[in-house]
């Protein structure tokens, strides 16, 4: 990594501003999924053993720049104290006065947690008056958000035109293994792609094409290339708008000698009958009155004997309509072939993580990624503004 770390700033005794991304689904007042706050005890305990003065700066949802209720972060800062066992203060606000005051109570060690930066418009216009006054809270800034990385916001990027800046350890970890993933996987390299829209993926898939032997598409996506191959869908999602789009990566992954896995069959059902059983057809029988919400048993066989011999294998977005059970068994089952195999298994996107952690195999994958839209961009090959805002090393 061409950026500093924490292990290259001297941060005994500091008071350090860690951008965390703590943007995790909650329900009746609790966290739901807490995988993001586990990611980010390295960076943190790292800090509370030196000794630092621990500020931690998030967001949480969408608010637009206006105070919403139900995105305090008080929950996040309840689990997290329980995951540290340490004492997590909150603060009402992220900048000013109640900002100030939290972190002039904090003893060497101590952990804050600010109130949700989106509360103020300035976090996501990048306003260099509030980034200023965010760094002002601190001596030195460590960004471990890497889940907002692809971010240019105040306190993703703004804030290190103040501050002496780092990565922290999970931003290390995920650049360091995503990174290696594009130069160097060990081969043949599958991506199994899925997720509803092509539009929004054909950036990563085309960028993949340099680097991949196997496509495995799923989901929408796959629906959008078997229509441009010219097959019947019957009433499945297609982006009809892009069957051009489709019919031009199928030719560059033909180019590029990446063999793309298309489904063989389906399991099929209804528009909106989310109780109903599915059925399964050949991929050529597809009902012109039904949908395909899913891949049939054959193929999820075929993906997953390639899974067997696979060296590398990257996982985004679900292969089928997974929140319908009717719909839901190739994500369940190549979840469970990709604990299994052999390979170096990397997943990256909050349904495709949650898929993994539905199916209790999260512990047997070499590396979830804590990004969804950041895991992505970067995969596509982008430049990371809150990676690339950090100092050089
Ligand atoms: C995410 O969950 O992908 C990140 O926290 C970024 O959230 P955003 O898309 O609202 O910027």
């Amino acid at each position: 990594m061409d950026k500093k770390t924490l292990r290259d700033i001297d941060l005994t005794g500091k008071t350090v501003l860690v951008r965390v991304d703590f943007n995790v689904p909650l329900a009746a007042g609790r966290v739901v999924d807490d995988s993001r706050l586990r990611a980010t005890t390295p960076t943190i305990e790292y800090l509370h053993a030196r000794n630092a003065k621990i500020i931690l700066v998030s967001h949480l949802g969408r608010p637009k720049g206006a105070v919403d209720d139900a995105l305090r972060l008080a929950p996040v800062a309840v689990r997290l104290s329980d995951i540290l066992s340490l004492p997590v203060a909150t603060a009402p606000d992220c900048i000013g006065a109640p900002a100030a005051t939290a972190v002039q109570a904090l003893a060497p060690g101590d952990i804050l947690l600010l109130e949700n930066v989106r509360f103020h418009a300035g976090e996501e216009k990048n306003d260099p008056a509030f980034a200023r006054e965010l760094a002002s809270l601190a001596d030195v800034f460590v960004n471990d958000a890497f889940g907002a990385a692809h971010r240019a916001h105040a306190s993703t990027a703004g804030v290190t035109a103040h501050l002496p800046s780092a990565a922290g350890l999970l931003m290390e970890k995920e650049i360091a293994t995503l990174s290696s993933l594009l130069a160097g996987a060990d081969r043949p390299f599958v991506a199994m792609i899925g997720g509803a829209k092509i539009s929004t993926k054909i950036g990563v898939l085309t960028h993949l094409l340099n680097t991949i032997d196997v496509l495995a598409a799923g989901g929408g996506i796959a629906n959008t290339l078997l229509k441009a191959q010219g097959r019947a869908v019957g009433k499945s999602l297609v982006e009809d708008d892009k069957l051009d789009v489709a019919r031009e990566f199928l030719r560059q992954a033909d180019r590029a000698g990446v063999t793309v896995l298309v489904p063989v069959d389906a399991v099929v059902g209804p528009v909106g009958d989310s109780q109903g059983a599915g059925s399964v057809v050949a991929i050529d029988r597809v009902p012109p009155n039904l949908m395909i919400g899913d891949m049939g048993p054959q193929t999820v066989a075929a993906i997953g004997t390639v899974l067997e011999t696979a060296g590398t294998v990257l996982w985004n977005g679900p292969l089928g309509l997974f929140e319908e059970e009717r719909f839901a068994g190739s994500t369940r089952a190549l979840a469970h072939a990709l604990a299994a195999c052999g390979a170096v298994t990397i997943v990256g996107g909050g349904e495709t993580v949650a898929a993994i952690e539905a199916a209790g195999v999260a512990d047997r994958i070499t590396h979830v990624s804590t990004g969804g839209g950041a895991t992505l961009e970067f995969l596509e090959g982008k430049t990371l503004p809150g990676v690339a805002a950090l100092d050089d090393a």
